[in-house]
């Protein structure tokens, strides 16, 4: 539905990943080739999937990922997001490259949310995006760590994305079939990065998204940095982009509260493992000092039942909330998280999993 309602460029945008696509098939097809085993005549009749994640009380193991441009799917994308989340009571997470801003979801949502950043050359402005989380009440913050460049998307190279989004004679026919969208995003009150507008680099006159990245985000950056932002930020800190059990322990000394196991959704190194396959040896490796979140290629119920049986604290979505926002807006999401939510109950059941702190290996065929 997402596909046929908002136009082409902004939907490949989030349907693709970099250069070949490869690892994005592979988050995907990875979590295919897992085989539960079938248990049966297990009492299930009590069973939860309510959990907590970060010590704050969830009603599934799940969280809303941040993700660039929301706003471009639905208008009000990250509100809506926002709300759906908090009245499925899950976490949502705002990106620094939302188009709503930080204090626009504070104003439209009343639940607590968290913020993800990237580190920008002008480390003030990330001072400044810290001390706007710290004013909005985020609950937690997520800083990105595989992202000091841009990987290449080819299809947003085809499709000459631009941010904001416009009219030209190349996309003009895409954007005259999709009517409902024109008029409330492109018309609507915002089209570019909320939280960025006026601040960093040129936000109204850009030409990529990667030359823009090239000039604003800082690729010197180490773990040092991440010391800068723990100096900084009082609350929960959630290291995003983990891959690689080396970069797992290293993340582990910041003293982080929780790390996501991610490759970015298959967007940033083509031919990186997927994460599922990395998953129980981050999760070994990091034997229970921090939570460890997952995320790449979740689609359903059932995939998330499987990174829980590897270890996972909880799954992100990223594409399956933003295609669910294009389809419907704020109802579209809430549905999408009941499907999910209505999966994984069942999915645990009829493995004989009464709950999810009892997800574990022996759901698996491995
Ligand atoms: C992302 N992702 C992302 N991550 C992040 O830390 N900051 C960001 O701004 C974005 N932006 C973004 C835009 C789009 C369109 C997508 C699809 C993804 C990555 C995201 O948080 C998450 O890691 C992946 O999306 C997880 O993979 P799945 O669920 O999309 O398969």
């Amino acid at each position: 539905m997402a596909a046929r309602r908002i136009p082409r460029a902004i939907f490949d945008y989030a349907d693709g990943g970099s250069y070949t696509e490869g690892t994005l098939r592979a988050n995907c097809a990875d979590l295919d080739r897992i085989e539960f085993r079938q248990r049966v005549m297990v009492d299930i009749s009590s069973l939860s999937v309510s959990t907590t994640i970060l010590g704050q009380p969830a009603s599934m193991p799940l969280a809303i990922a941040p993700t660039g441009l929301a706003g471009l799917f639905h208008a009000d994308g990250e509100i809506l997001g926002a709300r759906a989340a908090a009245k499925a009571g899950i976490p949502f997470c705002l990106s620094t490259m939302s188009i709503c801003s930080i204090e626009d979801v504070r104003e439209g949502s009343k639940e607590p949310f968290w913020f993800q950043q990237y580190l920008m050359r002008d480390r003030g402005f990330n001072q400044e995006l810290i001390d706007r989380a710290i004013a909005a009440r985020c609950s937690a913050l997520v800083l990105t760590l595989d992202l000091p460049l841009l990987g290449e998307r080819w299809r947003d190279v085809r499709n000459g994305l631009m941010v904001p989004p416009r009219l030209t004679l190349r996309n003009a026919w895409d954007l005259a079939t999709k009517p409902v969208w024109l008029t409330k995003v492109l018309l609507g009150k915002r089209r570019t990065y909320g939280n960025l507008i006026g601040r960093v680099g040129n936000t109204d006159d850009m030409l990529t998204l990667s030359e823009w990245t090239h000039s604003n985000f800082d690729a010197s950056v180490t773990w040092r940095d991440v010391e800068w932002v723990r100096s900084r930020w009082p609350g929960p800190l959630i290291l995003k982009g983990i891959l690689d059990v080396e970069d797992a322990r290293l993340a582990l000394a910041t003293g982080a509260s929780a790390i996501v196991v991610s490759n970015h959704g298959g967007r940033q190194l083509d031919g990186a493992p997927s994460s599922i396959s990395v998953l129980p040896e981050i999760v070994e490796a990091v034997s229970g000092r921090c939570e460890v979140l997952f995320d790449g290629g979740i689609r359903s119920g059932q995939d998330i039942a499987k990174a829980l049986a590897l270890g996972a604290r909880a799954c992100l979505i990223g594409r399956a909330w933003l295609y669910a926002l294009g389809a419907g807006g704020e109802p579209g999401v809430a549905r999408a998280l009941a499907i999910l939510r209505e999966q994984l109950r069942v999915t645990l059941a009829l493995t004989g999993t009464k709950s999810v702190a009892a997800a574990g290996p022996q759901m698996l065929r491995l």
